[in-house]
């Protein structure tokens, strides 16, 4: 008994929250002496008051679930401990123990002895813990493997307590998946700030764990800096984590198949959710086909501290108007959305489930439909414009075509302009109106080309001779990301034959093959030295495509170029 009361005595407890509250504002308070107070501070004081104010919501949660932990702990002990811990002169009125405490109080003590003898008096203090429902109850399944709840896969450098984590789902797609770019979009829109203050976890809903250590072995070849200094994470269920999909009920009239396909994704935002909630202040719910907005890290903190200094109270602040996109939320609220989402997985999708627990958080039944619009506008506030818009045309549900485009997103950039050396221009794919292949060369536009075939070529014959120190194309662009150049080749014609040359093995018409497009649509190389200058280069296509092809960067550097 001792030692359970030496951990949870009251005194202790506020003793933490003290400490808690001291390492949180003693720093704010050196902050306020010494800056200088103008306009523009003071604005930003009410920013980091606001700040602060989320963070210490955020930690106090963090220290319920510690104090939760504790709880549990201490009844245990407590049950182990009461029977040989009876007093002897109450004990004979209990059959529990002797289960009135020392603190009961004496009118109490006085009806007791007055009801003795009868079975009313043995009622006090049974010991008996009322048990709440937890996730087990929701998803019985869990209690069938021990390790249900375990990680399968982690990718981590143990990064928290950042402002911002995103959560990005990912599952594997029959056609193409957009994860790389939409990565690259995520960090190319953070400053080397936000990089530092921002968690990026990439949640792979697979149970296969060869596809899930092929993700993340490209996310690291890809993004190395990036992963080692702990911005990007990757983690992965276990298989148990699952029920068997084929048991699930058939609900609101859907094909099983999508019922299955919704069913798993609010596990997954569950799973995800419930992974990153100690890790930041905010969360923000993505997908693996999107673009972010430049600075959209700074742009939606800024709102969301903006709201909280002007005390208006939310629950979501939404900054794309797609489904469950760009959707931000407290982390401290975010067990409502997990244990909604588990409770209703098999009934609802997802952004029908944030609906309903938005409508039963605020909504007043009495009232018709223009008043629930207008309470709920009060909780789910609209950021504009979009910071998000979707990539993909694929969805991940077979079959399913995604074409919903975001149109508060606004424009972004098709194609990268450079300076190109002088070239003649000889193009073997015909081209989509006037995308064409020299207006690409020239920086004007992007080249786009109609279904290439097997020993289609894209030829630039350069005026004079150069030696190229290096190239690079990128085939796709964001509207078109499937439109790639696949299994083609870059080559270049030696203007005049050396020893090195010789020695290579040349195609049947006197190219050197120097790169090729790889996955993500990208080629680019610098040819070795010894080739010397070349009169020409030109992708060679090498096998058919389903897909017309974009090239929306040309850069081709010579000696001069590289100088400037
Ligand atoms: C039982 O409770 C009485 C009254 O509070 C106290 O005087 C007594 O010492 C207790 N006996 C034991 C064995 O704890
Ligand atoms: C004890 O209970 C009896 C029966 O209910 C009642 O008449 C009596 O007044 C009670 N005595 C005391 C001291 O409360
Ligand atoms: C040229 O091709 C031959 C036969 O395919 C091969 O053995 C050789 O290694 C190749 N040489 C070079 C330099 O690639
Ligand atoms: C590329 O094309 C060649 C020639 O048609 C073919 O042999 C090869 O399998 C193709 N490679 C890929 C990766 O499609």
């Amino acid at each position: 008994m001792a030692v359970v009361n030496l951990v949870v005595t009251p005194l202790r407890r506020r003793n933490c929250l003290l400490v808690l509250a001291f390492v949180v504002f003693i720093p704010f308070c050196f902050f306020v002496l010494f800056s200088v107070p103008d306009v523009s501070s003071e604005q930003m004081l009410i920013q980091r008051l606001a700040e602060l104010q989320v963070k210490l919501q955020y930690l106090d949660t963090m220290y319920r679930s510690r104090q939760e932990d504790l709880q549990q702990l201490t009844a245990h002990i407590d049950q182990m401990v009461a029977p040989s811990d009876s007093n002897a002169s109450l004990g004979a009125l209990s059959p529990f123990g002797g289960a009135a405490p020392a603190t009961t109080k004496p009118e109490i003590r006085q009806l007791l002895r007055n009801m003795s003898g009868m079975n009313a008096a043995h009622g006090l203090n049974p010991p008996i813990m009322l048990r709440l429902p937890s996730s087990f109850h929701f998803l019985p399944h869990l209690l069938d493997d021990p390790a249900s709840l375990r990680l399968a896969y982690l990718m981590s450098k143990g990064r928290t307590g950042v402002s911002v984590v995103l959560g990005v789902p990912t599952v594997r797609r029959e056609k193409h998946t957009y994860l790389m770019e939409t990565l690259q979009s995520l960090v190319d829109g953070m400053s080397m700030d936000e990089r530092e203050d921002a968690l990026i976890v990439i949640f792979v809903a697979e149970t296969d764990l060869e596809y899930v250590l092929l993700v993340a072995k490209e996310i690291e070849l890809r993004f190395p800096s990036q992963v080692d200094s702990g911005l990007i994470e990757v983690v992965s269920p276990s298989v148990s984590y699952y029920p068997d999909m084929d048991k699930l009920r058939s609900t609101l009239g859907d094909p099983l198949e999508r019922v299955r396909w919704r069913s798993k994704q609010n596990l997954d935002f569950a799973f995800l959710m419930s992974y990153c909630q100690p890790k930041g202040t905010f969360y923000v719910q993505l997908e693996d086909d999107i673009l972010a907005k430049p600075y959209y890290i700074s742009e939606m903190k800024k709102f969301a501290l903006d709201k909280t200094a002007n005390k208006e109270p939310w629950f979501v602040l939404d900054f794309c108007q797609l489904g469950f996109i760009g959707k931000m939320f407290k982390s401290a609220e975010l067990p409502w959305l997990i244990q909604f989402f588990q409770m209703f997985y098999n009934d609802k999708p997802v952004d029908w489930l944030l609906d309903d627990l938005i409508y039963t958080k605020i909504c007043n039944w009495e009232k018709n439909k223009d008043f629930y619009k207008r309470d709920k506008a009060k909780l789910w506030i609209h950021y504009k414009p979009s910071l998000f818009q979707h990539i993909g045309t694929h969805s991940s549900l077979k079959g399913k075509v995604q074409k919903l485009k975001d149109k508060q997103f606004g424009k972004v950039a098709l194609f990268f302009p450079h300076t190109n050396p002088e070239a003649d221009i000889i193009s073997g794919i015909k081209c989509y109106k006037l995308y064409s292949l020299k207006r690409a060369y020239l920086g004007e536009a992007f080249f786009w080309g109609l279904l290439p075939q097997p020993g289609d070529q894209l030829i630039f014959k350069f005026k004079t001779p150069i030696h190229i120190k290096r190239f690079f194309f990128r085939s796709g662009n964001v509207e078109h990301p499937s439109d790639k150049f696949y299994n083609t080749s870059v080559e270049v014609m030696p203007a005049e034959s050396n020893l090195y040359v010789n020695s290579l093995n040349l195609t049947a018409d006197g190219y050197i093959v120097v790169g090729k497009f790889d996955s993500v649509g990208i080629a680019t190389g610098n040819p070795n030295e010894n080739i010397g200058r070349v009169s020409a280069l030109r992708l060679y296509v090498h096998s058919e495509s389903d897909n017309w092809a974009i090239l929306s960067e040309i850069h081709i550097q010579d000696e001069y170029s590289v100088a400037r």
